[in-house]
């Protein structure tokens, strides 16, 4: 079987993209990661991929008179790249319909709560603010909505008295580098099977 190329979309940190490419390294995922993008030029993400040796682009929405333009710019380069499937790692930013369609079923996304609770920006604030005793990550294939795609992979982590936002995301974010790998590796395996909502593993 084929590698299956993946194009990270990312706006940070890259943590995730590290433990993606942690698990190609050690044998755990048959995938290449062909090429990064960020929307944020100083992004740390950026110098991580540079490192490996990954290409690793800047595409900024201020350089763009439209959405559409600065889209279309994205998917310009991971059809370039040859990208099979498209990882959003803390990619923050909503899609438009036109993008998610032309990579159909073909982008994923982490969101660090378990949805449908706690969609958008600041997951484990909202959690802890709400009173939840329960949050965790979330692995979806992207639609056209906030945080809305078919579920692929959820895993509960407990919030505990006395949790911040920081010691909250800190367990958060361990489950998800296990988890995120894991998605990809199901994807790649041909292993998913959406169904309407329900994404079947088979
Ligand atoms: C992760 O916690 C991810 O779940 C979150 O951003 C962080 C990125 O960290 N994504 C979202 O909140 C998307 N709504 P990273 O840059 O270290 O991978």
């Amino acid at each position: 079987m084929n590698k299956t190329i993946l194009g990270i979309l990312a706006s940070g940190r890259g943590s995730n993209m590290q433990a993606i490419c942690n698990s190609i390294d050690a044998g755990l995922l048959h995938a290449k990661v062909g090429l990064v993008i960020s929307d944020k030029a100083n992004a740390k993400v950026l110098d991580h991929a540079a490192a490996k040796g990954i290409p690793a682009i800047c595409i900024e929405r201020k350089n763009f008179h439209s959405k559409q333009e600065f889209e279309a710019a994205m998917a310009q380069q991971l059809t370039l790249y040859h990208v099979n499937l498209v990882i959003l790692a803390g990619f923050m930013r909503i899609l438009s319909a036109d993008f998610v369609n032309l990579f159909s079923g073909s982008i994923m996304n982490i969101h660090p709560s378990l949805l449908p609770a706690f969609p958008g920006l600041d997951a484990h604030e909202q959690a802890i603010a709400y009173g939840a005793k329960v949050s965790g990550c979330t692995i979806h294939f992207v639609d056209e909505g906030m945080d809305t795609g078919p579920i692929i992979m959820q895993q509960a982590v407990s919030i505990l008295a006395g949790d911040t936002v920081e010691t909250l995301s800190e367990r958060i974010l361990a489950v998800e580098h296990e988890l995120y790998p894991q998605a990809i590796r199901l994807y790649c395996e041909q292993r998913l099977c959406i169904e309407g909502r329900n994404v079947k593993i088979i």
